[in-house]
């Protein structure tokens, strides 16, 4: 078993009263190591914390977020709710698929890429959105989604514009003036430590 896995599950654990409720950061613990919960990531975390494979892969198949079966190494969420929907978003979804080589939703037969639809990710300002490997970008058109595939599979930055990290605030323009969201750690471009805010 990879050392640094045991060992962010043994931390995860020592947050909580019970250890059993150290599911979901060791399941994404695994998931960050392998690109999925794969069984033999599921019974190594299970090992760790000492509860049946069977109740972390219960657990996992609760949660759209928790992926059991292996997906690209790129993931393209398009946020296909209300907001983003009335601007596009099924649009957005469709030149994604297109553009990555996927039928509808899944993985790309190149194994780089995974697309797919999601429910509102809390960013309706910037619909329609997506977010692409965990981060978020937005208003996106179609052409935008042939961009950013072209850049993931050369490992370019991806839309730098589009990114809401580098704005200023939430439907504003760069440099809001803000400087409670200057100081930021993720406007700051680095993500805050866990404990710290
Ligand atoms: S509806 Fe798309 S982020 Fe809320």
């Amino acid at each position: 078993m990879p050392r640094a896995l045991a060992q962010e599950i043994r931390r995860a654990i020592k947050r909580y009263p019970q250890k059993r409720s150290a599911a979901m950061p060791a399941l994404w613990a695994v998931q960050r190591r392998y690109g999925w919960c794969s069984p033999e990531g599921i019974n190594q975390a299970a090992a760790v914390m000492g509860v049946t494979p069977g109740y972390l892969e219960g657990v996992a198949t609760f949660y759209d977020l928790f992926h059991l079966e292996p997906q690209g190494d790129h993931q393209v969420l398009v946020c296909t709710n209300i907001s983003c929907w009335l601007r596009g978003a099924d649009d957005l979804l469709k030149a994604f698929s297109d553009a990555a080589g996927v039928d509808g939703q899944g993985s790309s037969e190149d194994g780089q890429l995974f697309v797919q639809g999601f429910e509102c990710m809390g960013a309706c300002d910037i619909a329609p959105m997506a977010s692409i490997d965990e981060r978020y970008y937005g208003p996106l058109d179609e052409s935008d989604a042939e961009d950013a595939v072209k850049q993931l599979r050369s490992r370019e930055d991806v839309l730098p514009e589009k990114r809401i990290q580098d704005r200023g605030a939430a439907g504003g323009p760069r440099g809001s003036g803000d400087k409670r969201l200057a100081r930021h750690p993720v406007n700051r471009g680095s993500r805050p430590q866990p404990g710290k805010s």
